[in-house]
């Protein structure tokens, strides 16, 4: 049985103008009630015997997609993904996003990738070739559409992609549990292509109006190509901006959307540190708050669940009476 350590949702603090997350699954991690010297001090973690049940169909077929670029999809990609291979599932990752291919980079294996799909396609090699096994995880692999800074190739659609989500499921090594597709951000051919062969979608969505707006209408596209099976991922969330009223809270972006909640990532500098080393951020010991959050996700991913942001009101703050002298 694999044991395995999943943290405590750890909860911002509550406001009158925020909302906070709540989990929905009674087996999953309670909320604690934050510290209130730091809001985002972990303060325990607790051990789960168990691995999460994989609900659906393998492989599951899940496209990263946002819409708006620079919103979080490939960190969102290499987090879920590397925490999903550490929980026992093989897990394939397809960068589709072809002219500005970077996954490779947040997880440290640039220099591995040898070939793409485009060889493959073009008969130069074996798809076992263009998939690169991870440095950490051997049930994690990734395999990139074509070279950086290429164009998409000419005839490379959505066929395309869905001969290649065949050739996967069809290896001698057997069919991976999960297959994520980090989808380029827009809505143009890059975009068709890379929902083509899938049969689900992870939104991810930063608060602000512009995220939203194109999050919309993708969910729309989405829906047209029969994906009904949308979940949401809301990334860059800031506590104090929401309490400040300065950014839309998880609850507005919930009810704007109307989609299932699968997390909600807070801002953290550490995503960037990790970023530039090539070291995904799930896998940093001790867990930083925003690698929590990436690995519950990928819980709530295997088991189809889903998160609910509620509103909480302040508490009202006591009044100094006069037996408060008394203690
Ligand atoms: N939760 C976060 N906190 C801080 N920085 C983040 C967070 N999520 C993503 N970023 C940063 O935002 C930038 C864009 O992220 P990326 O995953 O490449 O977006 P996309 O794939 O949607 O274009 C990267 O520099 C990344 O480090
Ligand atoms: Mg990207």
């Amino acid at each position: 049985m694999l044991s395995l350590q999943l943290p405590t949702v750890i909860n911002p603090k509550p406001s009158s103008s925020s909302s906070f997350l709540t989990n929905t699954n009674p087996f999953k991690p309670k909320t604690l009630k934050p510290n209130p010297s730091s809001p985002f001090t972990v303060r325990s973690v607790l051990q789960y015997n168990r691995k999460p049940q994989l609900s659906g169909d393998t492989p599951r077929v899940v496209v990263i997609t946002s819409g708006k670029g620079g919103v979080g999809k490939t960190t969102t990609t290499a987090n879920v993904g590397l925490s999903l291979a550490r929980l026992g599932f093989s897990v394939v990752a397809i960068d589709a996003d072809v002219g500005l291919r970077n996954l490779d980079l947040l997880l440290g294996l640039e220099n591995r990738v040898n070939y793409t799909v485009v060889e493959v396609l073009n008969g130069d090699c074996r798809l076992d070739q263009a998939l690169v096994r991870d440095k950490r995880w051997s049930n994690f692999e990734l395999l990139c559409i074509s070279k950086p800074r290429s164009k998409l190739p000419m005839g490379f659609g959505g066929k395309a992609l869905v001969w290649v989500v065949d050739a996967l499921k069809a290896r001698q090594e057997g069919c991976p549990d999960f297959i994520l597709i980090d989808c380029p951000a827009g809505i143009d051919a890059g975009f068709i292509t890379a929902i083509t062969p899938a049969n689900e979608a992870v939104l991810v969505t930063t608060p602000d109006i512009t995220s939203l707006r194109d999050a919309d209408r993708v969910i729309g596209l989405l829906e047209c190509d029969g994906i009904r099976d949308i979940k949401m991922m809301v990334n860059r969330v800031r506590t104090d901006m929401i309490k400040g009223e300065d950014m839309m809270s998880v609850l507005d972006v919930q009810e704007m959307l109307g989609l299932a909640l699968l997390g909600m990532i807070p801002e953290d500098t550490e995503v960037i540190r990790s970023t530039n080393r090539g070291y995904p951020l799930v896998l940093n010991r001790p867990p930083t708050l925003a690698g929590l959050a990436f690995e519950q996700a990928a819980w709530r991913l295997v088991e189809q669940d889903s998160m609910k942001a509620v509103m909480v009101e302040e508490e009202p703050k006591k009044k100094r009476g006069f037996f408060s002298f008394f203690g």
